[in-house]
């Protein structure tokens, strides 16, 4: 069977996190073998890089360097090997993170980050993105209920306003592969909307 590479993408706040379990599930069910992991992170190199990128204030190229050198580690450990074996690789965050994050949030230049993506991963692509949609003064309100934050999710609201625009730039290009979901409705509703996506697209 053919691996499947699935990623959940959306503001911080947007609420993707909390249905990666129900994702994997159905997955699971359906007897397909299910890796779950995040960027940045994943390995012990990427989880290094994680805390370094959330937690220390650093130039904005230094930022976007990071996050590729943990996307690296991570394809050659656990994405790759696990495409080849047939699973359903389900990844919270890729490289859509970086377009939305660092260029949109941030101002890096796109042409940058098309050639470290060109780079890092050549033509691996997602074969379906969940976009997980709501406004950023919902998300932030929800992230903000959490007990500590880290140094993104302390951003201001046009920060998040510039990256989820970002996101619905990216799906509105990529219509094939995105698959923009309503955060904002109930748990049950998204998870609806789950069901329905992955049935179209990957089951
Ligand atoms: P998470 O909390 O959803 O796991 O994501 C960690 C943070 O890392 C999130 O605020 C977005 C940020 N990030 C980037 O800025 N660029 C990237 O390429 C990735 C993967 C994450």
């Amino acid at each position: 069977m053919a691996g499947l590479f699935i990623t959940l993408e959306g503001i911080d706040g947007a609420g993707k996190s909390t249905h990666a379990d129900y994702i994997a599930r159905r997955f699971s069910d359906a007897g397909r073998t299910v890796v779950q992991t995040r960027e940045p992170g994943g390995t012990v190199i990427g989880e290094r890089i994680r805390a370094l990128v959330l937690g220390e204030a650093m130039d904005t190229m230094a930022e976007t360097l990071l996050v590729f050198a943990a996307r690296a580690q991570h394809l050659r450990e656990v994405v790759r090997p696990a495409l080849s074996a047939g699973s359903v690789v389900l990844c919270d965050r890729f490289t859509d993170a970086t377009f939305a994050y660092q260029c949109g949030g941030r101002g890096v230049p796109e042409s940058a980050v098309a050639t470290l993506a060109s780079l890092t991963h050549g033509d691996l692509a997602p074969d379906l993105t969940l976009l997980f949609d709501t406004d950023a003064g919902t998300a932030r309100a929800r992230v903000v209920a959490r007990s500590a934050t880290d140094r993104f999710e302390r951003e201001d609201l046009g920060f998040f306003e510039r990256v989820r625009a970002r996101y619905l730039d990216q799906a509105r290009r990529e219509p094939g592969r995105f698959c923009v979901l309503d955060a904002g409705q109930s748990i049950a509703g998204v998870q609806a909307a789950i069901a329905r996506a992955i049935a179209q697209h990957a089951l």
